[in-house]
């Protein structure tokens, strides 16, 4: 009977695999500095309680709480460009690649995936390393990880 048990663990943990696969790369601990270096001059990160968890009063940027998972530009009452409405249209999703992509330089990110040289993004920062942009997801993946995918 244990050893049936120990079994099906195993391969409930096989079936599990892909969902796991989707756990962030990068180090939090990392990307919580890199962060406050990086984003906080435009960005804070403020949960549904209204408790800041990262940042200051920044409002050049929306809210990035719940970040990972979240469809693109969908922060109530923020102004954002074509390019972020496009992405939005086309239900693109803050998923670690599309994210990595993104912060890395913004615009032609948005141009490439949405296949229009005619789109702009707004945000003028790019994150300097494909690392850095893999901490910084880990670490607003720990603030708030999507739905379904633990603590
Ligand atoms: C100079 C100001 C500025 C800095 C610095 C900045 N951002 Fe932004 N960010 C913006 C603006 C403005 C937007 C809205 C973009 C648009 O509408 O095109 C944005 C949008 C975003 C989005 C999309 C949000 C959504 O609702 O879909 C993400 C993700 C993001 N920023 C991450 C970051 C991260 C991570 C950093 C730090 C490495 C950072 N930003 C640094 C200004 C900034």
């Amino acid at each position: 009977m244990k050893a049936t048990f120990a079994a099906s663990l195993a391969l409930a943990s096989l079936i599990a695999a892909p969902a796991l696969a989707q756990d962030p790369s990068g180090d939090a601990e990392s990307g919580a500095a890199l962060f406050e270096r990086q984003c906080i001059t435009c960005h804070v990160v403020v949960n549904d309680e209204g408790e800041t968890l990262a940042g200051r009063n920044a409002r050049t940027g929306p809210n990035l709480w719940e970040i990972a998972g979240r469809t693109a530009g969908t922060v109530d009452g923020f102004r954002y460009s074509n390019g972020l409405e496009a992405l939005n249209e086309m239900g693109v999703q803050w998923t670690e690649e599309n994210f990595v992509g993104y912060v890395q330089d913004p615009t032609p990110w948005i141009r490439e995936t949405a296949d229009s040289n005619r789109l702009r993004g707004s945000m003028t920062w790019k994150v300097r390393s494909e690392e850095e942009a893999h901490d910084l997801y880990a670490y607003l993946y720990s603030l708030a990880p999507p739905e379904g995918e633990g603590s």
